[in-house]
């Protein structure tokens, strides 16, 4: 079932914001908002039956703004750019550099704090549509970007993500959502057990900008491959943790051929959720909320130092300056595409 909740809430600036509310029989419940196409709440039940909000937020909709892009879809480019300079067939393209004046990230609020329009495709799904302009914080192409949210009954809420620009252009959008699955105001994620179907990743310097290398986890705090706790190995003397004061890596997803392959699994034992993610794409981002640093989310709970865990599928970070990356650079017109789901179990 999906609902539209019409002008939701207005922002400051006067723009009305829509939310949409997606319901499955087994009584799952999604809502997300026009604005930035965010995932604001997820109700999913747990082992004893009650429903819980698995991802942090705001309840008040003008707090998305300048937000740590709780929820949201970021793009046209995920992650980082160094120096928020690249180039596409010899002309160079210099994007808004939000990280300290340094390097963009995320590609600043392009596509986060703009008003998405929504349409109700079927009881299950639910489509967002942003169209942005070329240059817009610098990055090339008017461009097309749907998001296709569908809730399923086996308790899987799919993200199909088509992009196309009338001009060459770098295409990278991602799902940004902060995830605690004992529910949103538990406390820290490291007692999660963790499994990321990934033997290499990809090391970053000072400014969280990969080095250009990938690295075979074996042996380091980084292997995923079998299933650990977050905090296990979270405070572990190793040059990458330092870089990035914990995880906040890409892991390059074992067989990456564009079709559909879990690159992750999560568990928490005190709810039984357990959260898998499969995607299409090459990459995904582990990051253990090392950011977050008190601000007030919903229900006045301070989000604080790894309350949240994300996993963000994506194209490696920098790509468009590292050839040896599988590449995102479309032509004019060709269609970018990708699937990404979050399914739920419990037990
Ligand atoms: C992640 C990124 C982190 C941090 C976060 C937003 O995708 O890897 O370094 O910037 O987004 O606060």
């Amino acid at each position: 079932m999906v609902q539209k909740i019409q002008d939701f809430a207005k922002l400051r600036d006067g723009r009305l914001v829509d939310k949409y509310i997606l319901e499955n029989t087994v009584g799952t419940k999604v809502e997300i908002l026009s604005l930035g196409a965010v995932i604001q709440k997820l109700f999913v039940k747990n082992k004893e039956g009650e429903m819980l909000d698995v991802v942090l937020g705001y309840d008040k909709v003008d707090d998305y703004l300048n937000s740590d892009y709780q929820g949201a879809v970021v793009g046209p480019y995920a992650n980082r750019i160094k120096d928020g300079s690249f180039t596409i067939s010899g002309e160079t393209f210099n994007v808004t550099k939000n990280e300290d004046g340094k390097n963009s990230l995320h590609s600043a609020r392009s596509f986060t704090d703009v008003v998405w329009e929504g349409e109700i495709i079927s009881n299950s799904t639910v489509k967002l549509n942003h169209f942005t302009k070329n240059l817009t914080e610098g990055f090339p192409g008017n461009m097309k970007v749907s998001v296709f949210y569908t809730l399923n009954d086996d308790n899987s809420l799919e993200m199909k993500i088509t992009a196309v620009s009338d001009s060459p252009a770098v295409i990278n959008p991602s799902n940004h959502s902060y995830f605690n699955l004992s529910g949103f105001d538990s406390g820290d994620i490291l007692d999660t057990v963790l499994k990321l179907n990934a033997s290499r990743y990809t090391p970053v310097d000072s400014e969280k900008i990969p080095t250009g290398e990938s690295a075979n986890v074996k042996g380091t705090p980084f292997t995923f491959l079998e299933p650990k706790t977050i905090g296990e190995r979270i405070n572990f003397d190793h040059e990458q943790l330092k870089n990035t004061n914990g995880y906040d890596h890409n892991y390059c997803i074992e067989g990456f051929d564009g079709s559909l392959r879990t690159a992750a699994i999560a568990h928490d034992k005190k709810s039984g959720i357990t959260l898998e993610v499969q995607t299409t794409l090459p990459g995904i981002q582990f990051y253990s909320g090392n950011f977050l640093n008190g601000q007030i989310g919903k229900n006045n709970t301070p989000m604080n130092f790894r309350n949240a865990f994300c996993l963000e599928t994506q194209f490696y970070p920098d790509t468009p300056n590292n050839p040896l990356f599988p590449q995102c650079t479309f032509k004019a017109n060709e269609e970018y595409k990708s699937s990404t789901i979050y399914k739920f179990s419990v037990g």
